[in-house]
């Protein structure tokens, strides 16, 4: 470790590091006084299955340092989308983050924050000095998960993927699951003939007690066509209220029949989108954005939030993740 490089720009730096998109963590321990410590991370990685290890990196500045440099164990608590206040409190230096927060102490005694969508309960298994952090590497004792959406962190703001609160609310709970079925280089539109336009695949979540995706594959069946719903790739509200969470998804290989064949649904070429006919802004600006990231073959996941909403993008081919992929890259 030594001086700053005169050639670095720690605040560039800085920005450059936040387009990398991460969960949030709240890592905890227990000092030598036996009180709990904890504060909000997001350099969370797992590192090993077998042996099972993660790390965590702990500032220096940190009060809480010297608890973790000293610790024997470790507990990290995965946060969900409404964990924003849990993470926001751990990021702080008030002293009392335990007596304002509900947690536990899992079997090595670390504490973990109840209700997190995933807990890893630790042993230290080794520490390696960083520059101004300390990797701790913990061996994983216990772990736990819930079902949820995950809180993350992208350019130094909160970002969330599953449908916030307040616009579940505002559409009384009504949400449409669709998707860009694309097929050699051709987008799948459905014909609303009652409305005069085309629409992409979609099932209303609820009606009839379905799920929104099961009622999607079965209109896409319904003109012949069987899905692979491949990533989430936009989530909006329309004015009307209704909540969007519009996948990426294309026809599987063993076709049914051709979708084109039947009346009513139809693939265009990426240059004949019948945009006159496409009467909601936001479906538009989403196919928009797809045909021009299409070309690059990378793709943004867009969660809309107060803020203007934000992209996250990734490359546009599928790889299979999975412990029985792990080694194998397409
Ligand atoms: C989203 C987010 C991620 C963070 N990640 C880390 C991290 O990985 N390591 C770290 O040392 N501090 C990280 N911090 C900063 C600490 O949470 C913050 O410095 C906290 O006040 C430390 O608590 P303490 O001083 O009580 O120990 C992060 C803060 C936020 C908001």
């Amino acid at each position: 470790m030594g001086a700053s490089s005169p050639t670095i720009d720690v605040v560039s730096l800085r920005k450059a590091l936040g387009g990398f998109l991460t969960g949030v963590t709240v890592v905890t321990t227990i000092d030598p006084q036996g009180l709990p410590r904890g504060m909000t991370a997001n350099s969370f990685t797992s590192v090993s299955l077998d042996p099972p290890l993660v790390l965590i990196c702990i500032g220096r500045t940190a009060a809480s340092y010297d608890a973790f440099r000293q610790a024997k164990t470790f507990a990290i608590s995965i946060l969900g989308e409404d964990q924003r206040d849990v993470s926001g409190l751990f990021a702080s230096k008030t002293a009392d983050k335990f007596e304002r927060s509900s947690w536990r102490r899992e079997a090595t005694g670390a504490p973990v924050i109840n209700d997190a969508l995933g807990w890893l309960d630790c042993s230290v298994h080794d520490q390696v000095a960083a520059g101004d952090h300390l990797i701790l590497v913990g061996k994983v004792e216990g772990f736990g998960a819930n079902e949820g959406a995950p809180l993350g962190f992208h350019g130094g703001r909160y970002v969330t993927f599953g449908v916030d609160t307040d616009t579940r609310d505002r559409s009384g709970g009504r949400s449409v699951f669709g998707a860009l079925i694309e097929r050699d280089g051709q987008i799948l539109l459905f014909r609303d003939d009652a409305a005069s336009e085309w629409r992409i695949p979609c099932g209303l979540h609820g009606a009839d007690n379905r799920h929104g995706l099961a009622a999607l594959r079965d209109q896409c069946r319904h003109f012949g066509i069987d899905v692979r719903l491949n990533f989430v790739y936009s989530v909006f509200t329309l004015d009307s209220g209704e909540v969007h969470i519009v996948y990426r998804g294309s026809p599987t290989d063993a076709p049914v029949t051709d979708g084109g064949a039947k009346v009513g649904a139809r693939w265009f070429a990426m240059d004949d989108i019948p945009w006159d006919d496409i009467s909601d802004r936001p479906v538009r600006s989403m196919l928009q954005r797809y045909i021009s990231e299409r070309s690059d073959d990378r793709f943004g996941i867009y969660a809309e939030s107060g803020d203007g909403g934000a992209v996250a993008m990734l490359h546009g081919h599928p790889a299979p993740f999975g412990p029985e992929h792990v080694g194998r890259r397409s």
